[in-house]
């Protein structure tokens, strides 16, 4: 008999949900009013059927503060936004709804306070991710970012306060933290890598190493459901990444006895648990077709 075993701490983390119900909340108080826009500078998660759904409801995607009308609404996305931004949008009259994770809202204030303090700011991330970009926000863009042990023998600075994006590998930071003592310079270090990612990811693993099949539920652009299907594909050979049920490889599942269920964090529980139905019937056919077979080579014998 087939069995489906979803992974645990599958789908939305703590900072996406709020994102999602400060979005669904603005759209529900701003629906009498058809006179102010609502909009997220770039996408408010990695999901384009989720964003396609709010652009329906009107939630609009633009690229700057500047592209909306004085008097609209302006979601701040999960990753965050820097210090400037804020002061952008109320000089063109926006209002703010402010979804940041309330992680990195911890990291903005972090970097502001060292700064003021005399430190000189060391974000272990990538430059070109928003959240980045953030956090270099909230301490004049004065930073100094790394995302390797050969940048970090680079600092010449000292006195570093150091902080990390928080979807980075904890061995990263690490092995950046190794290098800069032994480099002899005065450093203070906050952890700020949040565990969701690596928990759903040691999630994803235990279940791939236990199932015949995997399926990886998410948007194919998320970096972090890419992650998932990297680390399951390695325990479980028939691992498949798909965004909506339409794409699940049921003739492949057709064999299998255990098939694992692991989503990104941007994958709302509405598709996993269609995916998870959508399979359920898909086996139980199976099944009744199996016994139907059986027992029609029984009567025939
Ligand atoms: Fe926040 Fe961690 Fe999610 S930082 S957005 S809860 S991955």
């Amino acid at each position: 008999m087939s069995e489906i075993i979803r992974a645990k701490n599958s789908g939305f983390c703590f900072g996406v949900r709020i994102a999602i119900e400060k979005t669904e909340d603005t759209i529900e108080n701003n629906k009498n009013n058809n006179t102010r826009n609502i909009y997220t500078c770039g996408p408010l998660i990695h999901n384009k059927g989720v964003t396609d759904e709010l652009a329906q409801k009107g939630v609009k995607i633009i690229e700057s503060p500047e592209e909306a009308a004085f008097g609209d609404l302006l979601i701040i996305r999960s990753h965050g936004e820097g210090e400037e931004f804020y002061g952008r949008a109320n000089e063109l009259g926006l209002e703010i709804i402010d979804a940041t994770c309330p992680f990195v809202m911890k990291i903005q204030k972090l970097v502001k306070q060292a700064k003021a303090d005399g430190y000189n700011i060391v974000v272990v991330g990538d430059k070109y991710h928003p959240e980045v970009k953030g956090i270099n926000g909230w301490c004049g863009f004065s930073s100094i970012i790394i995302n390797s042990e050969e940048e970090a023998k680079s600092i010449e600075a000292d006195n570093l306060f150091i902080v990390a994006q928080t979807t980075i590998k904890f061995e990263l930071l690490e092995n950046i933290i190794e290098i800069l003592k032994k480099s002899g310079k005065r450093i203070h270090i906050e952890n700020t890598i949040c565990h969701a990612t690596s928990i759903r990811q040691e999630s994803c693993m235990q279940t791939a190493k236990k199932c015949d099949a995997m399926i990886i539920v998410g948007g194919k652009d998320s970096s972090n459901t890419r992650k998932l299907y990297e680390i399951s594909k390695k325990y479980c050979k028939s691992t498949y990444l798909i965004e909506k049920i339409q794409e699940l490889p049921l003739k492949d599942l057709k064999k299998c006895n255990k098939i694992g269920i692991a989503a990104g964090a941007s994958t709302p529980e509405r598709i996993i648990k269609e995916v998870i139905a959508s399979m359920s019937e898909f086996i139980t056919e199976n099944q009744e077709d199996n016994l139907m077979h059986a027992l029609m080579e029984e009567i025939e014998k």
